[in-house]
């Protein structure tokens, strides 16, 4: 067995494997299907302060080659995620992240004060980036003094690790990043979804209600490679890779480029239990290769050179 452990933000996690927001529940939803035993870590969907009943309907179109969503953060408030659903996660066998979001910079903080006495939570996930409200402007992740207000304003609430949600929908993501470091970012998740829009050529109706939503699947893993390599030559602080991971190779790709973990999002609604087998796939890709270690193989992409081949995990014949 090669040592899959890795430190992230000052927690062990047993493997780098962790839930996205929003893809698997609140909870323990899932755990029939993925025992969090076998996991690294599970990210909750975001929680607000009011509930919020959602986005209308439809809010999720499958596309050619992945998904889009407009759910709209749809949650029932951080008083029932406090009473009904932190309590059931406190003997959880896995590292438990809740992700938290907000309208104005002041509801972040507020948030993360209500969840700093839960002993259920080990870290929270700043979501800046969801495309899905406020019209898709994405106040908080394409504004780096927003975002490091954001921070700063978590990070005087609460001493849990803190990780930062990114959005890809921006110019400069590193600069994003060295500003949720500067407001106290203990991890950057690198990235959230792309904005992206489909429609029916017949009817012209909209592929989802509110028209433009997140775009993910596989189709965003070199986009979300890309950010999340951006990110790690612009920070100090780990990078946890997120979009298109599917696959135990895609998870070897992201630490790769440097991220310390990885998200597993869209691939979980068509198989919910894979993620769970991920840690032993990866296992058995590097004993295959010859290598015991996996935080051994974070960040070991050569800048410059040239790969063999464009398809990784594809040998070119001689
Ligand atoms: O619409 C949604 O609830 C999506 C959230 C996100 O992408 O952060």
């Amino acid at each position: 067995m090669a040592k899959l452990g890795v430190t992230l933000a000052g927690l062990e996690l047993r493997n780098p494997i962790l839930s996205a927001s929003g893809t698997f529940g609140h909870g323990l939803e899932m755990q029939h299907f993925a025992p969090p035993g076998l996991l690294g870590g599970l990210v909750s969907k975001t929680v607000t302060l009011a509930p919020r009943p959602g986005n209308p309907n439809p809010r999720i179109c499958e596309t050619e080659a992945g998904l889009l969503n407009s759910i709209g953060l749809e949650n029932r408030g951080i008083d029932y995620y406090l009473r009904e659903i932190a309590p059931t996660l406190r003997a959880a066998e896995c590292v438990i992240v809740t992700n938290i979001g907000g309208e104005r910079v002041e509801d972040f903080a507020e948030l993360a004060a209500r969840l700093d006495a839960e002993s259920a939570v080990d870290a929270l996930e700043v979501n800046l980036s969801c495309p899905n409200v406020q019209g898709g402007k994405l106040p908080f992740a394409t504004d780096p003094k927003t975002a490091e207000a954001v921070l700063r304003g978590v990070r005087a609430a609460t001493r849990k690790p803190l990780f930062a949600k990114l959005s890809p929908n921006v110019t400069d993501i590193g600069e994003i990043a060295r500003a949720v470091e500067a407001g106290g970012a203990d991890a950057v998740t690198a990235v959230n979804t792309l904005l992206g829009m489909a429609v029916d050529w017949r009817s012209g109706k909209p592929g989802i209600n509110t028209v433009m939503g997140g775009y993910s699947g596989v189709a965003v893993k070199p986009v979300a490679l890309r950010c999340a390599w951006q990110c790690v030559k612009a920070v100090s602080i780990p990078v946890i890779g997120c979009g298109g991971v599917g696959k135990a190779e895609d998870v070897l790709e992201f630490l790769a480029v440097g991220c310390r973990a990885v998200q597993v999002g869209t691939s979980c609604f068509s198989d919910p239990s894979h993620i769970a087998r991920l840690p032993a796939e990866i296992d058995a890709l590097l004993e295959a290769a010859g290598f015991h270690e996996l935080a051994a193989r974070i960040g070991i992409l050569q800048a410059g050179g040239g790969a063999p081949s464009c398809k990784p995990g594809v040998a070119v014949k001689a």
